[in-house]
């Protein structure tokens, strides 16, 4: 009898301590800026039938910004899914955008064979893989546990398309002798590019040439930049320049160096001169006429 008795203030004792770790956890999550997740996280503290049921891991449950085309993984972690009761929990993932049901457990439901379901046993991490996302692949994806009631968790994936800009365009004019500063900006890019790539006219641009006098400088960051750098410009140095990014549509400036003949007019490159260039031809032409 006095051993019932402890048996059962030990198990109150240990009730008490689970609740009170839900409630500290139930106040972190009121941090983490989510409500949805909150609201969802909300059931799962309310029966105390479920105290030892599964829960989400939401640190490692995290939003996802994909790169288009870029293969990438929605990550659910159920901690504590267990295998001590006889039915088997399954953790699905849904898209909620149509409802369709894309992943049950390691299974793959959908038709669409991008999107694979990735589990290994012994693990908690419930893997939504997408190859190739698209930009209408973007919304919200649901990771649902098989409890009664269900629980769900919300990761909302945006998947972005990188884009490329140069400053001054689409026409720049530069002094003959002056340096061409190009600069390239890769924009929405999660990951900044392997590489960029400048081309002069179509021929990939060698910043060991004779030409000399041609730098690069690539800045890494939220977004990268690339600066094109041509020193004492020629005329042989106007055209097309294209900035390449490994990731992003090229995008192209065309370059004109003036051969010095209205330097007066054409100060300092990165200016369109064009209206006073087109007036100053103008004006030459009527004095000729
Ligand atoms: C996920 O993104 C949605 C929509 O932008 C936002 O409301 C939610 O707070 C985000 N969740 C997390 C955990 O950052
Ligand atoms: C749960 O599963 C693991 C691995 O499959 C096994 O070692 C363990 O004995 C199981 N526990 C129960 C309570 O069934
Ligand atoms: C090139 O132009 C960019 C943008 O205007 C500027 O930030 C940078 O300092 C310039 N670089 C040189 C070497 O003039």
């Amino acid at each position: 009898m006095c051993v019932i008795v402890s048996g059962v203030w030990v198990l109150s004792i240990f009730a008490l301590t689970v609740i009170s770790n839900g409630i500290l956890s139930y106040g972190a999550q009121h941090h983490s800026k989510s409500s949805d997740i909150f609201h969802h996280h909300h059931n799962v503290f309310e029966e105390p039938a479920s105290r030892s049921g599964p829960y989400f891991d939401i640190s490692a449950s995290r939003n996802v910004t994909a790169l288009l085309g870029k293969t990438t993984y929605l990550n659910c972690r159920v901690k504590n899914l267990g295998n001590k009761t006889q039915v088997a929990l399954q953790v699905s993932w849904v898209r909620h955008r149509d409802i369709h049901l894309l992943t049950i457990g390691r299974y793959t439901y959908t038709s669409d064979q991008r999107f694979r379901a990735i589990h290994n046993v012994h693990s908690d991490d419930w893997t939504l893989q997408i190859k190739f996302p698209q930009l209408r692949d973007s919304g919200i994806y649901e990771c649902q546990v098989s409890t009664t009631p269900h629980m769900s968790h919300f990761v909302y994936l945006n998947v972005v398309e990188p884009t490329t800009e140069i400053l001054g365009g689409p026409d720049l004019y530069i002094d003959h002798g002056s340096t061409i500063n190009l600069t390239c900006i890769v924009l929405n890019s999660p990951e900044p590019p392997a590489y960029i790539f400048w081309n002069h006219n179509d021929a990939i641009i060698s910043y060991d040439s004779s030409r000399g006098g041609v730098s690069v400088v690539t800045e890494k960051g939220d977004s990268t930049t690339s600066f094109l750098l041509v020193q004492h410009a020629k005329p042989s140095d106007s055209g097309q320049y294209t900035c390449n990014p490994s990731n992003a549509q090229p995008k192209s400036i065309t370059v004109h160096v003036l051969n010095g003949e209205y330097p007066a007019a054409m100060q300092h490159g990165g200016q369109a001169k064009q209206p006073r260039f087109y007036s100053l031809l103008l004006c030459l032409c009527l004095l000729l006429y």
